[in-house]
């Protein structure tokens, strides 16, 4: 019988039953049959294939709703400094259109929403459309009170601006509020199109996980479709490699997880950020997240460009690939190795410095970037990492110092 759940459900919302486990559909399909008073699976199993509504009962037993405000943060930093280094560039009148999907009980809209309202970016000039598979997130998501479990992390002072505590929990902000807009959706649907236009912004992160390959290429095939030509698809740190192999090249926002459709991104600037679809990739030099005081010229450390242009993938090269993919702990062992068998390396550190800084050890992570410095004073990655670390940590000055170095090898640089 179990096998007839897990193919209802695969073709119902796209679920892949190896990625929760087999128990937990068991565990789905008893609740339910206790639930409508039914004696055993076999006749659940019809009432199921006669109802839609108790599909959908069913889909919202099995789902995996975790989330919560600004999780893997520099995506929203991200958003933010893309919105106002391109979007507005080129777009002086007009909405911002933004989509969140799935967008669970909501923290991930809302947080698109308070990045942007804290950025300055103006409220009239962006929607955020919000869609999930489940009803019951939807309600939960409109109604706009949080519990503890929704603020995660060290970091909640937009807690203090955007909310008022509110009996066990916190209210969200109408300000905040108004700026998203909640629809049931479902990904796999071939039709899906929420709105009559396509997207600036597409947000759809920790959910191709729960598919197996052939839903993440109808998934992924929705996502192309309503991504706007020029736009940027974020996914979470896991469901990067999918996108390499369709048409999507890396936005060159490490550790943020953003695209672009390969179309929209000129060849030349594909093959210094990431692989076109298909082809293996080439040794690269990730680049920092944090704002960069110009974005037209890429920088790199003077022992990079010492280097031939096409080196052989070293143990290094490897782990920046591995960071740039989220995979921190892979990246953090292979820097580890290469430091024991070859000593003290720029390159190394400061790959280190970005996993470290990623995971959130920022004190260790501007260890990393000094001994990056230390090796190698030109490395202006390291610069722009270390001063912005020390501007979040109060010391100004230490963070101008950093900042200045940087200046000068950007002007040297343009010369
Ligand atoms: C782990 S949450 C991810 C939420 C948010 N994007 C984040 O990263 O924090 C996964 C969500 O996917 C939704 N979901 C599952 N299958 C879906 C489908 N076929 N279409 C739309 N949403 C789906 C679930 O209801 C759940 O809310």
């Amino acid at each position: 019988m179990t096998d007839e759940f897990q193919a209802l459900l695969k073709q119902t919302m796209g679920l892949d039953a190896a990625s929760v486990g087999a128990a937990s559909i068991e565990r789905a399909v008893q609740q339910r049959l206790a639930a409508c008073g039914l004696k055993d699976a076999g006749a659940y199993l019809d009432r199921v294939r006669a109802s839609t509504d108790e599909v959908q009962e069913l889909i919202e037993e099995v789902i995996v709703p975790e989330t919560w405000f600004f999780r893997d943060r520099e995506a929203f930093t991200a958003l933010a400094r893309l919105v106002y280094e391109d979007w507005l560039r080129t777009h002086p009148e007009g909405v911002l259109r933004i989509l969140s999907l799935p967008c669970s009980t909501g923290e991930e809209p809302y947080s698109m929403a308070m990045a942007l309202l804290d950025a300055g970016f103006p409220a009239e000039r962006f929607r955020v459309d919000a869609l999930d598979i489940s009803a019951r997130s939807l309600a939960y998501a409109r109604r706009a009170v949080f519990g503890r479990n929704s603020f995660r992390g060290g970091d909640l002072e937009f807690r203090d601006r955007h909310f008022t505590p509110a009996g066990s929990g916190w209210q969200l902000s109408t300000v905040v509020r108004r700026q998203v807009e909640f629809h049931q959706g479902n990904i796999i649907d071939a039709c899906l199109n929420p709105g009559a236009a396509t997207y600036d912004v597409i947000f759809c992160r920790n959910l191709l996980i729960y598919f197996d390959r052939s839903t993440q290429d109808r998934a992924v095939a929705t996502l192309t479709r309503l991504l706007a030509l020029k736009g940027w698809l974020f996914v979470g740190p896991s469901e990067t490699g999918l996108l390499l192999s369709h048409a999507f090249v890396s936005a060159k926002v490490p550790l943020a997880f953003a695209f672009r459709h390969a179309g929209a991104v000129p060849v030349e600037a594909q093959s210094n950020g990431h692989q076109s679809p298909r082809r293996p990739p080439p040794a690269r030099v990730v680049t920092p997240m944090r704002p960069m005081p110009f974005s037209s010229v890429t920088l790199r450390s003077s022992r990079d460009v010492a280097g031939p242009p096409a080196q052989p993938k070293t143990g290094i090269d490897h782990a920046m690939q591995l960071a740039d993919q989220g995979r921190l702990v892979e990246a953090a062992k292979e820097c580890e190795a290469h430091l024991h068998a070859h000593g003290p390396s720029a390159k190394a550190f400061y790959v280190m410095g970005l996993v470290r800084d990623a995971s959130g050890s920022h004190a260790e992570a501007a260890e990393f970037y000094r001994k990056t410095l230390y090796l190698d004073p030109q490395h202006h990655e390291a610069l722009v990492q270390l001063a912005f670390l020390l501007d979040g940590q109060g010391d100004k000055t230490g963070a101008k110092v950093m900042n200045d170095r940087a200046r000068r090898i950007e002007q040297k640089a343009v010369k």
